[in-house]
């Protein structure tokens, strides 16, 4: 297979990125749309599909002048197919497919956690590489989940949150602290002049069996403490001990986790080698990463957490993880085909709405008495408009019954 072009489209963060065949990185571009989405305080999926849809074609086509690539010796385009926005899925998938038909070229629709999970056997990412079966923590805005990847398509998911993911909490609590959006940077900073030790706050899921998380308990409790200070503004240093607080709570439960997950590693595969992979936005968390570090290495676990750029959402996983899997591939020929299939059926069904559509307006408009179902959907005009006559006066119903 030659180079492969990945987008990355699922969330709010547009990406392009092509991967010769050894998976090197030859050209790769990221743009994020924290501007467009910070008033709103969280992602409004309509913006960022139509920032995907006017970001794209551009940034596509400058990575593939920078890796001087043409589209045509391409070996394959991969697109997020999921899970994600589904407004972003569309266009991402939807300029990738275009490619493939326009080139003559496969389409690989990838998942994108098994995108984030393949990421560590990149190659040269890291030291010693990151042999098959590996245990992955992953903790992000969108998912917090222990998985084993024992293979390409081979994941076995030993927990995940019941509630909110990791870094959701934290742009929740950032969010009542009054810092912004997207808040897990921000949270950090503040937490830096805090007191991590002021506020008890609790730890869900602390010592319990298994390797489930869950979050929105101690949001909760954040969100009692920062109540108790009334209305306004809190005092800086009042939430940088909250911001503090917060973010060791946090920490002790995802060693606490990961611990968890480290011990049925080690049970189930006792032969192999004990690495555990972090990634996701909320990997880039320092106090996080002590914890982990900590936990790890009483489990004789080796930590790897990949550089910022390759834990956050991004294409250069998608190109990676799109050879890698076979199973979604789509050559050009029955793309082709398929658009070719739901084109006509799209025909045919449409064909069939308009006769319906137009038989309903047919009978609602010569009908003299309308059905009454067809009376409650149109507006009052159009269904009351001729007043209906009573048999003896001839005066209408409504007068008649305002009596
Ligand atoms: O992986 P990512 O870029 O996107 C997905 O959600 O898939 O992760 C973004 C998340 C956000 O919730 C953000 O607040 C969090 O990661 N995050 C952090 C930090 N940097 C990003 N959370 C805590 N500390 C950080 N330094
Ligand atoms: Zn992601």
């Amino acid at each position: 297979m030659g180079p492969v072009l990945g987008i990355e489209s699922s969330c709010d963060d547009t990406a392009a990125a092509v991967l010769d065949a050894d998976g090197n990185v030859l050209a790769e571009s990221i743009a994020g749309q924290e501007g467009a989405h910070a008033p709103y305080g969280g992602v409004v999926p309509e913006i960022a599909a139509r920032a995907h849809l006017a970001l794209l074609p551009d940034m596509v086509r400058a990575v593939m002048a920078h890796a001087g690539v043409a589209f045509t010796a391409l070996g394959g385009v991969a697109g997020t197919a999921g899970p994600g926005l589904i407004g972003g899925l569309i266009v991402g998938t939807g300029v990738a497919k275009g490619i493939a038909l326009a080139a003559g070229i496969p389409y690989i629709g990838v998942n994108h956690l098994e995108a984030h999970a393949l990421t560590a056997r990149l190659p040269g990412l890291l030291e010693g590489g990151a042999p098959f079966p590996y245990l992955l923590l992953l903790v992000s805005g969108g998912h917090c989940q222990a998985v084993v990847v024992a293979g390409v398509g081979r994941y076995h998911r030993l927990g995940g949150t019941v509630d909110d993911a990791a870094g959701e909490a934290f742009d929740k609590v950032a969010k009542l602290l009054g810092l912004g959006w997207p808040g897990g940077p921000a949270l950090e900073r503040l937490a830096a002049e805090g007191d991590p030790k002021r506020h008890a706050f609790p730890r869900p899921m602390l010592g319990r069996p298994g390797c489930d998380f869950s979050f929105s308990g101690l949001k909760t409790a954040v969100a009692r403490e920062a109540s108790r200070h009334g209305p306004g503004g809190l005092p800086r240093a009042v939430a940088a001990d909250i911001a503090a607080s917060f973010q060791r709570a946090v920490a002790d439960v995802l060693a606490d986790r990961a611990a968890n997950a480290m011990a049925l590693f080690t049970e189930r595969f006792p032969d192999a080698a004990r690495l555990l992979v972090v990634s996701g936005g909320v990997a880039a968390n320092r106090a996080i990463g002590v914890a982990l570090a900590r936990a790890a290495a009483a489990h004789g676990f080796r930590l790897a957490v990949p550089p910022p750029r390759l834990c956050t959402d991004n294409a250069v996983m998608i190109a990676w993880a799109a050879p890698r899997n076979r199973s979604t591939r789509c050559s050009a020929r029955s793309l082709a085909a398929l658009v070719e299939r739901s084109t006509a059926r799209c025909f045919q069904a449409g064909s069939s709405l308009a006769m319906l559509t137009g038989g309903i307006l047919l009978a609602v408009t010569y009908s003299r008495r309308p059905f009454p179902i067809f009376r409650m959907m149109l507006p009052k005009r159009i269904t009351r408009g001729r007043p209906r006559r009573t048999r003896q006066a001839g005066r209408p119903l409504n007068t008649a019954s305002r009596r």
